[in-house]
């Protein structure tokens, strides 16, 4: 038996413009998990379980575009095995689905990790990026790479489309209080919207895009500088950018501004957007407060974490 767990992943900056060249910062969300279990199985061929979404189906009866039995055909494929052996792969998730918290790009490096080293090939990290890029494929249409990479290398990035990972240097602990909207928001669709605007008006678009860039840089610098006050600031001009964008929404929005009110240095949505989750930057002692009034105003989960 082989099991793996992958965490989730928060957008700090530059969700949507990273798809388009520009840079993001994602942090890993330890608090939510994905596991997969890899085990022998009786029955015969392989069969793949996944409770939380309500799958028990035999692998050779799931269409080919269906993300999970995409995931494992690709690692049965990437590891040269044509006749694999009988077994269940079985994922549970406490990542919220389509909430921008990761949950798709975090069962898929959970499932390659388990099911190489249960087939006793494990993977290196740079192998599971790939093949988890690709399933990321079939999530979101046209991914930037950034969820399978902050979750398969479980750190906090700075990163472009393309080139190579640069770990985020932070010069002072920082607090986040996440909130959940509770509204399922298929990133796919948001991003896809994005695309519709941006052929509509490219030069628009890629004015914003560079406005996201930009912020994106400074943020990265009061990072590494401790500069929280800055930060925060960041965080609401990148929430002005990503309403321009029409990929906010009235509950994330409510959340945005409750966390302003509960005394946040900063708040933004994160991920897709349309629903989901946003984040606040919080002084340490304020984040029970933050959270609270996250609460009050609908949130329907809270996570407090902190990036060091
Ligand atoms: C999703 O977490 C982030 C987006 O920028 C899409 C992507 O980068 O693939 C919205």
């Amino acid at each position: 038996m082989a099991t793996a767990s992958a965490p989730g992943k928060i957008i700090l900056f530059g969700e949507h413009a990273v798809v388009y060249g520009r840079p993001a910062l994602a942090a890993p969300v330890t608090q939510v998990q994905a596991t997969a279990t890899v085990g022998a199985d009786a029955r015969g061929g392989v069969w793949v379980k996944a409770p939380d979404v309500g799958l028990s189906a035999p692998l050779a009866d799931l269409a080919p575009d269906q993300p999970l039995a995409a995931v494992i055909r690709s690692v049965f494929s990437a590891l040269g095995v044509s006749r694999p052996p009988d077994c269940t792969v079985h994922v549970r998730s406490t990542i919220p689905v389509a909430s921008g918290l990761g949950s798709g790009a975090a069962v898929s490096v959970a499932v390659i990790r388990a099911l190489s080293a249960f087939l006793g090939q494990p993977l290196t990290d740079e192998q599971v990026n790939a093949l988890a890029f690709e399933a990321e494929k079939l999530h979101h249409g046209t991914p930037s790479g950034i969820d399978n990479t902050v979750i398969t290398y479980g750190q906090a990035v700075y990163f472009v489309r393309g080139q190579p990972i640069e770990r985020l240097k932070v010069g002072m602990p920082f607090t986040l209080v996440i909130g959940d909207t509770g509204v399922a928001a298929p990133t796919k669709e948001s991003v896809a919207d994005v695309r519709r605007l941006w052929e509509a008006d490219p030069q628009r678009w890629e004015r914003v895009f560079d406005q996201i860039g930009e912020i994106v840089r400074a943020a990265r610098s009061a990072l590494e500088r401790g500069d929280w006050r800055l930060l925060g600031a960041l965080m609401d001009d990148n929430h002005t950018l990503l309403q321009e964008l029409t990929v906010s929404s009235a509950e994330l929005d409510r959340l945005v501004d409750a966390a302003r009110g509960s005394g946040a240095l900063g708040a933004k949505m994160s991920g897709g957007g349309r629903g989901g989750n946003m984040v606040a930057l919080v002084e340490p002692q304020n984040a029970g407060a933050v959270a609270a009034a996250l609460q009050s105003a609908g949130a329907r989960q809270t996570i407090i974490t902190t990036l060091s």
